[in-house]
């Protein structure tokens, strides 16, 4: 059994980028979990298959390929929208935990990242974090990661958009999101990646050595 990072938080709080450079600086192997419902809503909708059949979802959801994530075809804005759908069926659910719980098996250690994977996933991770920070602040940095980029972007937008993913997120009936008991809350607010992480690195070394 490797050494688990459990990160969890709402949409746009930072946990990507702080998960990322946990994952280089310790040599472990990250999987950002919210990429298997994404994976799962792009399968069906490349079949033309529906999003609201639990049954035919779930197979969907047994067939993702952890090794065949790719992030910039995952990252559009429809199939966030069609993953967070899929989301809330507990047996698609059962399936990607699965799949996400062989992954954090895996030696060294490993760097999960999404919504429950401290309360659900990985209960048992000796470090477990909660990212967040105020929707304000989210969707201002969306704002400017889409501009800088040179897209266009609508801040209002983006801020109901912000808000209505959390609603999703934290309201749904099976692993809602929230911090599990023993996380370490890190509200990056007000707070740069730089000190977030250098406060996750005090963290978790001081697991390590405990381990
Ligand atoms: O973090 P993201 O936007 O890539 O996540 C896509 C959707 O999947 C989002 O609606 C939340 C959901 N998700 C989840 O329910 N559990 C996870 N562990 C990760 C993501």
């Amino acid at each position: 059994m490797g050494f688990v990072i459990a990160i969890d938080g709402p949409a746009a709080a930072g946990k990507g980028t702080l998960s990322r450079r946990i994952a280089e600086t310790y040599g472990f192997q990250h999987l950002d979990t919210g990429l298997t419902y994404r994976a799962t809503a792009k399968a069906l909708l490349d079949a033309g298959l529906p999003l609201d059949d639990e049954e035919v979802a779930a197979r969907m959801a047994r067939e993702v390929d952890l090794g065949g994530l790719d992030r910039s075809v995952l990252s559009r804005h429809e199939i966030g929208e069609a993953a967070s759908k899929i989301a809330v069926m507990p047996s698609v659910r059962r399936a990607l935990v699965e799949a996400q719980q062989a992954f954090s098996r895996r030696e060294p250690g490993t760097v999960l990242d999404g919504r429950d994977i401290g309360t659900v996933v990985c209960p048992d991770a000796p470090v477990k974090l909660y990212v967040t920070a105020s929707p304000e602040v989210r969707a201002r940095r969306r704002y400017d990661e889409i501009t800088s980029g040179g897209g266009a972007a609508d801040l209002d937008e983006i801020f109901a958009d912000v808000k209505k993913r959390d609603e999703r997120d934290m309201g749904r009936a099976d692993s809602p999101l929230k911090p599990a008991d023993d996380a370490h809350l890190l509200d990056t607010s007000e707070m740069s990646i730089e000190a977030a992480f250098q406060a996750a690195k005090s963290l978790i070394d001081a697991a390590l050595k405990k381990n």
